[in-house]
Protein backbone atom coordinates (compact mmCIF):
# COMPACT_ATOMS: atom_id res chain seq x y z
CA UNK A 1 0.00 0.00 0.00
CA UNK A 2 2.82 2.36 0.89
CA UNK A 3 4.48 1.06 -2.76
CA UNK A 4 0.91 2.65 -3.99
CA UNK A 5 1.05 5.87 -2.74
CA UNK A 6 5.08 6.43 -3.35
CA UNK A 7 3.83 5.51 -7.34
CA UNK A 8 1.31 8.36 -7.53
CA UNK A 9 4.40 10.60 -6.13
CA UNK A 10 7.06 9.31 -8.39
CA UNK A 11 4.38 9.67 -11.65
CA UNK A 12 3.84 13.09 -10.80
CA UNK A 13 6.85 14.13 -10.40
CA UNK A 14 7.47 12.03 -13.95
CA UNK A 15 4.75 13.86 -15.80
CA UNK A 16 5.99 17.14 -14.46
CA UNK A 17 9.30 16.34 -16.14
CA UNK A 18 8.01 15.92 -19.45
CA UNK A 19 8.58 18.19 -22.46
CA UNK A 20 6.16 17.05 -25.41
CA UNK A 21 3.48 14.91 -26.06
CA UNK A 22 5.84 12.23 -27.29
CA UNK A 23 7.62 12.32 -23.69
CA UNK A 24 3.95 12.04 -21.97
CA UNK A 25 3.31 9.15 -24.26
CA UNK A 26 5.83 6.92 -22.67
CA UNK A 27 5.16 8.00 -18.73
CA UNK A 28 1.51 6.94 -19.30
CA UNK A 29 2.83 3.61 -20.63
CA UNK A 30 5.29 3.07 -17.47
CA UNK A 31 1.92 3.07 -15.34
CA UNK A 32 -0.65 2.45 -17.24
CA UNK A 33 0.25 0.64 -20.61
CA UNK A 34 -0.16 -2.94 -21.04
CA UNK A 35 2.76 -3.58 -18.78
CA UNK A 36 2.61 -0.74 -16.94
CA UNK A 37 3.37 -0.68 -12.84
CA UNK A 38 -0.77 -0.30 -12.10
CA UNK A 39 -1.92 -2.45 -14.55
CA UNK A 40 0.91 -5.06 -13.47
CA UNK A 41 -0.58 -4.22 -9.72
CA UNK A 42 -3.95 -5.06 -11.08
CA UNK A 43 -2.89 -8.10 -12.11
CA UNK A 44 -1.49 -9.27 -9.04
CA UNK A 45 -4.51 -8.57 -7.12
CA UNK A 46 -5.34 -12.21 -7.79
CA UNK A 47 -2.84 -13.46 -5.46
CA UNK A 48 -4.27 -11.53 -2.07
CA UNK A 49 -6.30 -12.68 0.45
CA UNK A 50 -10.65 -11.78 0.05
CA UNK A 51 -9.88 -9.72 2.95
CA UNK A 52 -7.30 -7.91 1.63
CA UNK A 53 -8.54 -7.68 -2.02
CA UNK A 54 -11.22 -4.85 -1.60
CA UNK A 55 -8.77 -2.86 0.00
CA UNK A 56 -5.90 -2.97 -2.28
CA UNK A 57 -8.15 -2.94 -5.22
CA UNK A 58 -9.79 0.55 -4.01
CA UNK A 59 -6.54 1.57 -3.63
CA UNK A 60 -5.12 0.97 -6.77
CA UNK A 61 -7.93 2.71 -8.48
CA UNK A 62 -7.05 5.85 -6.58
CA UNK A 63 -4.05 5.85 -7.14
CA UNK A 64 -4.81 5.33 -10.90
CA UNK A 65 -7.38 8.17 -11.11
CA UNK A 66 -4.25 10.15 -9.82
CA UNK A 67 -2.12 9.18 -12.55
CA UNK A 68 -4.58 9.74 -15.36
CA UNK A 69 -5.06 13.46 -13.24
CA UNK A 70 -1.68 14.18 -13.50
CA UNK A 71 -1.30 13.16 -17.28
CA UNK A 72 -4.14 15.04 -18.32
CA UNK A 73 -3.07 18.12 -16.44
CA UNK A 74 0.45 17.79 -17.76
CA UNK A 75 -1.12 17.57 -21.18
CA UNK A 76 -3.13 20.74 -21.60
CA UNK A 77 0.02 22.87 -19.61
CA UNK A 78 2.12 21.17 -22.77
CA UNK A 79 -0.54 22.10 -25.37
CA UNK A 80 -1.00 25.45 -23.60
CA UNK A 81 2.84 26.12 -23.87
CA UNK A 82 2.98 24.97 -27.34
CA UNK A 83 0.16 27.45 -28.41
CA UNK A 84 1.90 30.40 -26.54
CA UNK A 85 4.89 29.73 -28.87
CA UNK A 86 3.38 29.15 -31.71
CA UNK A 87 1.25 32.44 -30.98
CA UNK A 88 4.18 34.20 -30.46
CA UNK A 89 5.95 33.18 -33.77
CA UNK A 90 2.93 33.99 -35.44
CA UNK A 91 2.16 37.04 -34.09
CA UNK A 92 2.46 40.02 -36.22
CA UNK A 93 2.60 44.09 -35.21
CA UNK A 94 0.31 45.87 -37.71
CA UNK A 95 1.67 49.04 -35.69
CA UNK A 96 4.85 48.23 -37.77
CA UNK A 97 6.04 50.75 -40.32
CA UNK A 98 5.14 49.43 -43.92
CA UNK A 99 8.34 48.53 -46.26
CA UNK A 100 9.39 51.39 -48.29
CA UNK A 101 8.91 51.29 -52.06
CA UNK A 102 11.74 51.83 -54.28
CA UNK A 103 11.23 55.33 -55.88
CA UNK A 104 12.08 56.26 -59.13
CA UNK A 105 12.41 59.86 -60.32
CA UNK A 106 12.26 61.56 -64.09
CA UNK A 107 14.36 59.98 -66.09
CA UNK A 108 17.41 62.49 -66.87
CA UNK A 109 16.40 62.21 -70.46
CA UNK A 110 13.19 63.29 -69.24
CA UNK A 111 14.84 66.04 -67.24
CA UNK A 112 17.17 67.27 -70.34
CA UNK A 113 13.67 67.82 -72.47
CA UNK A 114 11.60 69.41 -69.88
CA UNK A 115 14.85 71.68 -69.87
CA UNK A 116 15.79 72.06 -73.44
CA UNK A 117 11.81 72.69 -74.04
CA UNK A 118 11.74 75.37 -71.23
CA UNK A 119 14.73 77.40 -72.44
CA UNK A 120 14.21 77.59 -75.98
CA UNK A 121 10.64 78.35 -75.35
CA UNK A 122 12.24 81.05 -72.83
CA UNK A 123 14.13 82.23 -76.63
CA UNK A 124 10.20 81.96 -78.33
CA UNK A 125 10.44 78.30 -79.96
CA UNK A 126 7.43 76.56 -79.55
CA UNK A 127 6.70 72.66 -79.56
CA UNK A 128 5.58 70.55 -82.66
CA UNK A 129 5.21 67.14 -82.72
CA UNK A 130 5.41 64.52 -85.24
CA UNK A 131 4.40 60.34 -85.41
CA UNK A 132 7.36 58.20 -84.84
CA UNK A 133 6.47 56.12 -87.35
CA UNK A 134 7.03 58.08 -90.43
CA UNK A 135 6.18 57.74 -94.63
CA UNK A 136 9.27 57.78 -96.21
CA UNK A 137 8.27 61.22 -98.50
CA UNK A 138 8.99 63.10 -94.59
CA UNK A 139 11.56 60.94 -93.44
CA UNK A 140 13.37 60.83 -96.58
CA UNK A 141 12.03 62.83 -99.90
CA UNK A 142 10.59 65.98 -98.17
CA UNK A 143 14.21 66.55 -96.68
CA UNK A 144 16.05 66.25 -100.24
CA UNK A 145 17.02 63.04 -99.80
CA UNK A 146 15.66 61.24 -102.69
CA UNK A 147 15.65 57.30 -103.39
CA UNK A 148 18.90 56.24 -103.98
CA UNK A 149 20.78 59.29 -102.34
CA UNK A 150 23.49 57.95 -100.69
CA UNK A 151 22.39 60.30 -97.40
CA UNK A 152 19.65 57.38 -97.47
CA UNK A 153 21.43 54.54 -96.84
CA UNK A 154 23.44 56.32 -93.70
CA UNK A 155 20.46 55.98 -91.78
CA UNK A 156 20.55 52.39 -91.14
CA UNK A 157 16.83 52.48 -91.16
CA UNK A 158 14.41 50.49 -89.64
CA UNK A 159 11.74 49.92 -91.80
CA UNK A 160 7.85 49.32 -91.49
CA UNK A 161 7.14 48.47 -95.07
CA UNK A 162 8.08 49.61 -98.28
CA UNK A 163 7.00 53.36 -97.60
CA UNK A 164 7.31 53.19 -93.92
CA UNK A 165 9.99 54.23 -91.48
CA UNK A 166 10.65 54.26 -87.61
CA UNK A 167 11.32 58.58 -87.75
CA UNK A 168 15.77 58.04 -88.26
CA UNK A 169 15.79 62.19 -86.96
CA UNK A 170 13.46 64.58 -86.06
CA UNK A 171 13.82 66.57 -89.11
CA UNK A 172 10.42 65.59 -90.85
CA UNK A 173 8.52 67.40 -88.37
CA UNK A 174 9.73 70.27 -89.89
CA UNK A 175 7.98 69.36 -93.31
CA UNK A 176 4.53 68.67 -91.63
CA UNK A 177 4.94 71.88 -89.76
CA UNK A 178 5.68 73.79 -92.38
CA UNK A 179 2.71 72.21 -94.24
CA UNK A 180 0.56 73.72 -91.74
CA UNK A 181 1.44 77.02 -90.74
CA UNK A 182 2.49 80.04 -92.36
CA UNK A 183 5.90 82.08 -91.24
CA UNK A 184 7.44 83.43 -89.09
CA UNK A 185 7.34 79.98 -86.93
CA UNK A 186 9.71 79.13 -84.83
CA UNK A 187 9.57 75.70 -83.49
CA UNK A 188 11.41 72.42 -81.51
CA UNK A 189 10.45 69.12 -81.85
CA UNK A 190 12.20 66.93 -79.39
CA UNK A 191 11.68 63.47 -78.94
CA UNK A 192 12.64 59.61 -80.30
CA UNK A 193 14.33 58.79 -83.35
CA UNK A 194 14.95 55.40 -84.36
CA UNK A 195 18.57 53.62 -86.31
CA UNK A 196 20.08 49.97 -86.13
CA UNK A 197 22.57 50.76 -84.38
CA UNK A 198 23.37 49.28 -80.87
CA UNK A 199 26.64 49.63 -78.67
CA UNK A 200 28.01 51.51 -75.86
CA UNK A 201 27.69 54.40 -77.47
CA UNK A 202 24.59 53.66 -80.00
CA UNK A 203 21.31 52.58 -78.73
CA UNK A 204 18.24 52.01 -81.29
CA UNK A 205 16.15 53.97 -79.86
CA UNK A 206 17.36 57.60 -79.02
CA UNK A 207 16.18 61.45 -78.74
CA UNK A 208 16.81 64.28 -80.59
CA UNK A 209 15.60 67.88 -80.61
CA UNK A 210 14.95 69.80 -84.23
CA UNK A 211 14.82 73.44 -84.22
CA UNK A 212 13.56 75.58 -86.86
CA UNK A 213 12.94 79.08 -87.52
CA UNK A 214 11.82 80.79 -90.55
CA UNK A 215 11.11 84.29 -91.41
CA UNK A 216 12.08 87.19 -93.58
CA UNK A 217 15.41 87.76 -92.39
CA UNK A 218 16.71 85.05 -90.82
CA UNK A 219 20.80 84.26 -91.24
CA UNK A 220 22.98 82.07 -90.06
CA UNK A 221 24.02 84.74 -87.26
CA UNK A 222 20.69 84.18 -85.69
CA UNK A 223 21.51 80.59 -85.75
CA UNK A 224 24.58 80.89 -84.02
CA UNK A 225 23.53 83.04 -81.64
CA UNK A 226 20.83 80.84 -81.02
CA UNK A 227 22.59 77.78 -80.49
CA UNK A 228 25.66 79.54 -78.37
CA UNK A 229 22.94 80.51 -76.02
CA UNK A 230 21.22 77.42 -76.02
CA UNK A 231 24.18 75.59 -75.10
CA UNK A 232 25.73 78.04 -72.25
CA UNK A 233 22.41 77.93 -70.51
CA UNK A 234 22.15 74.56 -70.70
CA UNK A 235 25.48 73.26 -68.91
CA UNK A 236 25.54 76.94 -66.71
CA UNK A 237 28.77 78.10 -68.56
CA UNK A 238 29.42 81.69 -70.40
CA UNK A 239 32.90 80.45 -71.08
CA UNK A 240 31.70 77.71 -73.23
CA UNK A 241 32.55 78.24 -76.78
CA UNK A 242 30.81 77.05 -80.03
CA UNK A 243 32.31 75.92 -83.22
CA UNK A 244 30.65 75.60 -86.89
CA UNK A 245 32.24 73.26 -88.69
CA UNK A 246 31.32 72.89 -92.32
CA UNK A 247 29.60 69.81 -93.27
CA UNK A 248 26.80 68.55 -95.16
CA UNK A 249 23.09 67.81 -94.99
CA UNK A 250 20.61 67.09 -98.00
CA UNK A 251 17.73 69.45 -96.61
CA UNK A 252 20.17 72.45 -95.51
CA UNK A 253 22.60 74.75 -97.47
CA UNK A 254 25.32 75.86 -95.61
CA UNK A 255 25.47 72.98 -93.29
CA UNK A 256 27.80 72.79 -90.34
CA UNK A 257 28.50 70.16 -87.68
CA UNK A 258 27.93 72.03 -83.69
CA UNK A 259 31.44 71.77 -81.68
CA UNK A 260 31.16 72.73 -78.08
CA UNK A 261 34.40 73.46 -75.79
CA UNK A 262 34.15 70.07 -73.62
CA UNK A 263 37.82 69.31 -71.01
CA UNK A 264 40.48 71.21 -73.70
CA UNK A 265 39.23 70.04 -76.96
CA UNK A 266 36.26 70.17 -78.67
CA UNK A 267 33.02 67.65 -79.03
CA UNK A 268 30.22 67.76 -82.04
CA UNK A 269 26.57 68.30 -80.25
CA UNK A 270 24.73 68.29 -83.54
CA UNK A 271 24.02 69.56 -87.08
CA UNK A 272 22.46 72.45 -88.58
CA UNK A 273 22.49 74.65 -91.65
CA UNK A 274 19.84 77.03 -93.76
CA UNK A 275 16.81 75.19 -94.65
CA UNK A 276 17.27 74.14 -98.47
CA UNK A 277 15.36 75.98 -101.01
CA UNK A 278 13.99 72.63 -102.11
CA UNK A 279 12.97 71.49 -99.06
CA UNK A 280 11.02 74.97 -99.02
CA UNK A 281 9.59 73.68 -102.74
CA UNK A 282 8.17 70.85 -101.31
CA UNK A 283 6.04 72.34 -98.46
CA UNK A 284 5.06 75.84 -100.88
CA UNK A 285 7.00 78.21 -99.72
CA UNK A 286 8.74 81.05 -101.83
CA UNK A 287 12.11 80.61 -100.89
CA UNK A 288 12.96 84.26 -102.47
CA UNK A 289 10.89 85.88 -99.88
CA UNK A 290 11.50 83.89 -96.84
CA UNK A 291 14.97 82.30 -95.14
CA UNK A 292 15.16 79.40 -92.37
CA UNK A 293 17.29 77.64 -90.06
CA UNK A 294 17.35 74.36 -88.59
CA UNK A 295 19.81 72.19 -86.24
CA UNK A 296 19.21 69.12 -84.20
CA UNK A 297 20.94 68.06 -81.28
CA UNK A 298 21.52 65.19 -79.54
CA UNK A 299 19.57 64.49 -76.79
CA UNK A 300 21.21 61.37 -74.71
CA UNK A 301 24.05 63.54 -75.43
CA UNK A 302 23.57 66.78 -73.98
CA UNK A 303 22.47 63.98 -70.81
CA UNK A 304 26.02 62.75 -70.56
CA UNK A 305 27.44 65.37 -70.62
CA UNK A 306 25.22 67.26 -68.06
CA UNK A 307 25.38 64.72 -65.66
CA UNK A 308 29.42 63.10 -66.10
CA UNK A 309 26.98 60.03 -67.51
CA UNK A 310 30.21 57.22 -68.86
CA UNK A 311 27.78 54.55 -70.57
CA UNK A 312 25.12 55.59 -72.92
CA UNK A 313 23.26 51.89 -72.05
CA UNK A 314 22.80 53.54 -68.55
CA UNK A 315 19.53 55.30 -69.61
CA UNK A 316 17.67 52.20 -70.83
CA UNK A 317 19.03 49.20 -67.91
CA UNK A 318 15.86 50.94 -65.63
CA UNK A 319 17.83 50.20 -62.74
CA UNK A 320 16.52 52.24 -59.60
CA UNK A 321 19.82 53.08 -58.12
CA UNK A 322 20.81 54.90 -61.11
CA UNK A 323 17.76 56.57 -61.58
CA UNK A 324 17.64 57.74 -57.76
CA UNK A 325 20.91 59.79 -58.77
CA UNK A 326 18.64 62.12 -60.34
CA UNK A 327 15.86 63.11 -58.07
N1 LIG B 1 18.70 65.23 -88.96
C1 LIG B 1 20.12 65.22 -88.69
C2 LIG B 1 20.52 63.88 -88.12
O1 LIG B 1 19.72 63.18 -87.63
C3 LIG B 1 20.47 66.30 -87.69
C4 LIG B 1 20.30 67.64 -88.31
C5 LIG B 1 21.33 68.21 -89.00
C6 LIG B 1 19.10 68.31 -88.19
C7 LIG B 1 21.20 69.44 -89.60
C8 LIG B 1 18.96 69.56 -88.78
C9 LIG B 1 20.02 70.10 -89.48
O2 LIG B 1 17.83 70.26 -88.71
O3 LIG B 1 19.87 71.33 -90.05
O4 LIG B 1 21.64 63.53 -88.11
Amino acid sequence: MNNLEYTLNEAREDFDQCKSLTDLDQVKAKYLGKSGVLTEALKSLGKLSQEDKPKVGATINLVKQGVEEALEKRREAILNASQAIQLEEESLDVTLPSRKEDRGSLHPVTQTLHRVESLFYSMGFSVANGPQIESDFYNFTALNIPELHPARAMHDTFYIDESHVLRTHTSPVQIRHLEKNKPPLKIISPGRVYRVDSDATHSPMFHQVEGLWVDQQVSFANLKGIIENFLQTFFDNNDLKVRFRPSYFPFTEPSAEIDMSWKGGWLEIGGCGMVHPEVFKHVGIDANQYQGFAFGLGIERLTMLRYGIQDLRHFFNNDLRFLQQFI
